[in-house]
């Protein structure tokens, strides 16, 4: 069995290493993304083996029916990277559902904080032993409104640390989750009540055609003076440009963004020392209310392992029985709400 695994960082090897030698599987690690340009170097393996920012879209899709390559394995939850409702009957879509949603979560608070309580600045200070505290006046995470805009793993987690800290929830799902509104601490609301209501607000819903932009000009109007946003979700949610001009006009009062609209051109990769083409990113960055991490927030020891273990017995599983748990579009269960009927 062989795999060719691309977008490949030095951290990817270690986990990825240890399970494939456990079951006899052959990787090929190769820096670059799997696109169009690259889908060549795929021939002759089983299957690909990609990432959040590797673009499975129709030509890919093409080019790995072309070289009988059955299996795309993401190594992560979203796919909106893949061209789904192309993808079905072609090849067989692996993901790993959930590796760890605490990492995640817990990201979104230390971001939280270290925004709030001016972290970042602190560090920079002290260092140059200046200890002056002017500028630094936080607030009080007890007792304010968090909205969650998704209250799947992540977000029930990232519910669970913001009740640690004595906050009330505004929760958001499309599916709502039973049990999780005790009608006091944790209410469902619908959106705009969410946005008018809430002092911080966390996106945890996947990317699709319905959430793509759901922070935008419009929503953003909607929410408090000074509201916090942060997005540990993709990209896309936000509409970077009215986030920036938000910040701008102090209507948005801090912003902690793990992930970014265009982030596929420079996120995981060293730019120090260039010009950043993008404006947007670059004036963000420059703010002293953001922070910005680059995809990080899934990065702890034990999610790499159980993203490892996940893929490998994923793609070692559907080989063995012709059928895996964690295929997308699987048995009736329609991953892209595409209601394309193509599905099954
Ligand atoms: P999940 O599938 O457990 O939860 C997603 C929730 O979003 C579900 O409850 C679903 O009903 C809800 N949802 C779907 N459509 C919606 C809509 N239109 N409006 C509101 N809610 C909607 O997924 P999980 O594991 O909680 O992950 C959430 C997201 O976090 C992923 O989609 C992924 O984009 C992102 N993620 C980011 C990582 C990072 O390193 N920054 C790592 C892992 C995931």
């Amino acid at each position: 069995m062989k795999i060719a695994f691309f977008d490949t960082k030095p951290y990817d090897k270690a986990s990825f290493d240890k399970y494939a030698k456990a079951h006899d599987i052959s990787i090929k690690y190769f820096e670059t993304k799997l696109t169009e340009d690259t889908a060549s170097l795929a021939q002759g393996y089983d299957a690909v083996c990609v990432f959040v920012n590797d673009n499975v879209n129709s030509a890919v899709i093409d080019k790995l029916v072309e070289y009988g390559v059955g299996i795309v394995a993401l190594r992560c939850a979203g796919f909106n990277n893949v061209d789904m409702k192309y993808a079905y009957g072609k090849v067989h879509v692996l993901r790993v559902p959930a590796y760890s949603p605490y990492a995640v979560a817990e990201h979104t608070m230390a971001m939280l904080l270290t925004s709030i309580r001016r972290i970042h600045k602190a560090y920079i200070r002290t260092r140059d032993f200046n200890f002056s505290l002017s500028g630094m006046t936080g607030f009080d995470l007890y007792g304010k409104t968090v909205g969650v805009v998704g209250t799947g793993r992540i977000g029930r987690v990232f519910i669970d640390i913001c009740r640690g800290f004595g906050m009330k929830v505004l929760a958001y799902d499309k599916y709502p989750y039973a049990g999780l509104d005790d009608g006091v601490n944790v209410r469902y609301v619908e959106l705009d009540e969410l946005f008018e209501k809430s002092d911080i607000i966390s996106l945890h819903c996947p990317l699709t055609e319905d959430t793509y932009h759901i922070i935008n000009e419009d929503s953003i109007a909607k929410c408090k003076k000074g509201v916090i946003l942060l997005n540990t979700s993709r990209g896309a949610l936000v509409d970077a440009e009215a986030l920036l001009n938000a910040i701008k006009a102090r209507k948005v009062g801090g912003a902690c963004l793990d992930v970014y609209e265009e982030e596929a051109d420079f996120f995981f990769e060293d730019y120090s020392g260039h010009i950043l083409d993008d404006d947007i990113l670059a004036r963000l960055i420059s703010m002293p209310n953001v922070i910005v991490t680059s995809h990080q927030a899934f990065l702890t020891e034990e999610a790499l392992m159980n993203i490892a273990d996940t893929t490998i017995s994923n793609i070692v599983g559907f080989v063995k029985n012709g059928e895996c748990p964690n295929e997308l579009c699987y048995r009736g269960e329609c991953a892209t709400d595409c209601k394309s009927g193509k599905c099954f």
